[in-house]
């Protein structure tokens, strides 16, 4: 039972002290969240990574491709642990090293690999953090860099002081809504499938393309719709509505501000009493900022239950086991990224993590 899981989490926990640390995603379900001792949005989770010497195992309460990136920031003697290894992220899986490698490829024989009189190279990588550790390499050794979407404006304007355009991946709806504010047209952000061939039709397909955007998206932020927003604006008069940018150009437009689950967070902390908000992100992290805050009006833009299904299999119950484990002395579930990937990873993560305050 409930009560049974958390009486065995309490114990094991107690047992282990300052040995485990938990660290959450503002995605998780309350039941699993409320046992971390860190919450938040995947930059701030990347950071905490690295900055927990006691801990000798990080129990990471997310998806994979973060207890990866935590097993890269942290010491080689930490182990980060995934409760359930089929949290995975439908969107990350939506790139996979040989299509980039394929599309970098092409783009090399269209654009060349030589720097133009500025001293910028024809094309810069950038990784959204969504992405597997072979995609972070990736970009570690072309030049590129990984970004989140609480710095994808520094992380872009950093590539275009490098390179002449931006592959961005895997995440079309980061990497448009991002460039589109920072003034470049829509026209010159064609979107990349895998299965595409330039042939002799490169100047078609390409034009003069600034970014060249990845066919991803995220399942969950794909549904948030423009009538939403018109409907969420006719019910609450005066409403705020805050979306995340992986969201759809035309929502992201039709909302008043856009940003990473932090900035949602921290707009809502910010707010006189009496805000009336309309949320376009994961149902876990909305119904929680309401009953959180009642002093405020807060609703998910989408009356139909939009969870993250990846991030929801971090049940308590493989927390029960994984720090039962931990206990006996056992590491269930490591993650651990080959150095051979992380050590060039590393490279494109820390160009990230210097950028940011
Ligand atoms: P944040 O970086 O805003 O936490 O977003 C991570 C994510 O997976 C959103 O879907
Ligand atoms: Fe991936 Fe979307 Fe879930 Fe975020 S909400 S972890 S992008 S599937």
């Amino acid at each position: 039972s409930a009560a049974e899981l958390d009486l065995r989490i309490r114990a094991a926990r107690h047992s282990l002290g300052e040995k485990v640390v938990l660290l959450g995603h503002f995605y998780q379900r309350d039941e699993t969240i409320q046992y971390a001792d860190f919450v938040g949005d995947s930059f701030q989770l990347a950071q905490a990574a690295k900055t927990r010497p006691k801990a000798e195992a990080i129990v990471f309460c997310g998806v994979h491709f973060m207890a990866e990136t935590a097993d890269m920031l942290s010491r080689d003697d930490q182990a980060v642990i995934l409760p359930n290894l089929a949290a995975g992220c439908s969107m990350a899986d939506m790139a996979d090293l040989d299509s980039v490698q394929d599309c970098w490829d092409e783009l090399a024989a269209l654009y060349g690999t030589e720097p133009d009189a500025d001293g910028r190279v024809p094309v810069i990588p950038v990784t959204y953090m969504n992405s597997s550790a072979a995609l972070k390499a990736f970009c570690g050794e072309h030049g590129g860099i990984v970004c989140t979407s609480s710095n994808a404006t520094r992380v872009l304007d950093w590539a275009f002081a490098r390179g002449q355009r931006v592959l961005f991946f895997p995440d079309q709806h980061l990497g448009r809504n991002t460039a589109f504010a920072m003034g470049i047209p829509l026209e010159q952000m064609p979107v990349w499938q895998p299965e595409q061939h330039l042939g002799g039709n490169s100047e078609a397909l390409m034009g003069d393309a600034r970014v060249i955007l990845w066919h991803g998206f995220c399942s969950v932020h794909k549904r948030f719709t423009v009538e939403q927003i018109k409907h969420a604006r006719h019910r609450h008069p005066g409403v705020r509505v805050i979306v995340h940018p992986e969201c759809p150009i035309e929502v992201v437009q039709a909302a008043d501000e856009y940003g990473s689950t932090d900035y949602i967070k921290k707009a809502i902390e910010a707010a006189a009493p009496g805000g009336v908000f309309a949320i376009g992100t994961e149902i876990n992290m909305v119904q929680r900022l309401a009953s959180e805050h009642p002093e405020h009006t807060i609703v998910c833009l989408d009356s139909i239950i939009c969870p993250c299904s990846t991030m929801y299999r971090i049940h308590p119950s493989y927390l029960a086991w994984v720090l039962e484990a931990l206990e006996r002395g056992e590491i269930v579930n490591r993650i651990t990224v080959p150095e051979s990937v992380a050590v060039p990873a590393r490279i494109a993560l820390e160009r990230m993590l210097s950028l940011s305050p």
